[in-house]
């Protein structure tokens, strides 16, 4: 059995949103499909971590909107590296309009939108997966829509090179959403921090695979690495208020390798 069949599966990536008590939230999937057409139907698998998760739950409905060509990796790091359970991830965010059921969708580098109201749920251990009914929906955009294939190669932020590390360590990346491990050796009950997904689902990457590597220099400067999410940086000093640009932490999750 070739494990790589399942990388073949094309996905499409999708802000879901919802509102609670006054409070709107939204994270960054890539499991929306729509199941049946009469009634029209969609499907969304989302991990039960995430707060998305709990106020779909809790209210029943959700709107998804498609992300194109167009966006940027602030779009990803804002609804995709952080949980709305640290931070309110509307409040300094604009680029958002309410639709009828109340709830934010995304108007900038996405192409449309999908109301749903929640008919069906499965529980599926890690992940609950969502039926539910569409009643709202509009094109927003003529941008191409943006697959998990398009943003790993055009916008999220290509990491430092590996095997020229001092210790020649190697990356292994999550082929659901793109979290890269740095470390000889991934541990087999390694988790995603991100998507959650377990270590099966992750792939070495060698470097001659990863475009455009930051050179390392030949003088004595240092790296420090995120611990977060692998970014490496190189310089004489971190700065204090450096921001991992993959990830988005503070300089205090950096260690110096
Ligand atoms: C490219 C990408 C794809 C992701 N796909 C999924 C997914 O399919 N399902 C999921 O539950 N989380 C997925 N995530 C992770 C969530 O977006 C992330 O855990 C988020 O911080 C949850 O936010 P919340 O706690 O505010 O709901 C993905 C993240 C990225 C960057």
């Amino acid at each position: 059995m070739d494990k790589k069949a399942m990388y073949k599966l094309s996905y499409g990536l999708f802000v879901v949103t919802a509102r609670q008590d006054g409070f709107d939230n939204g994270c960054i999937t890539n499991t929306v499909g729509q199941v049946t057409s009469q009634p029209n139907r969609i499907s969304l698998t989302i991990n039960k971590d995430n707060l998305t998760h709990e106020m779909i739950q809790n209210t029943a409905k959700f709107n998804v909107s498609v992300i194109s060509q167009a966006a940027d990796f602030a779009l990803f790091k804002l609804f995709g590296f952080n949980s709305g359970r640290d931070m309110d991830k509307f409040a300094s965010f604009s680029d958002c309009k309410r639709t009828d059921n109340d709830i934010f969708c995304i108007t900038k580098g996405t192409n449309a939108y999908i109301s749903a109201k929640v008919c069906k749920a499965t529980d599926l251990g890690t992940h609950t997966m969502f039926i539910a009914d569409v009643t709202d929906m509009q094109v927003l955009d003529d941008a191409p829509s943006s697959t998990y294939e398009y943003y790993l190669s055009n916008i999220k932020p290509k990491p430092a090179a590996v095997g020229t590390t001092p210790d020649g360590q190697t990356i292994w990346r999550c082929t659901i959403c793109g979290y890269e491990y740095v470390g000889e050796e991934l541990p087999e009950d390694f988790i995603c921090p991100l998507c959650k997904h377990p270590a099966s689902d992750f792939e070495k990457v060698s470097p001659a695979s990863i475009d455009a590597p930051a050179e390392k220099s030949s003088d004595s400067k240092s790296t420090w690495r995120c611990t977060v999410c692998g970014y490496e940086y190189e310089g004489d000093e971190l700065p204090d208020d450096f921001e991992c640009p993959i990830c988005g932490v503070g300089a205090s999750d950096f260690e110096k390798v």
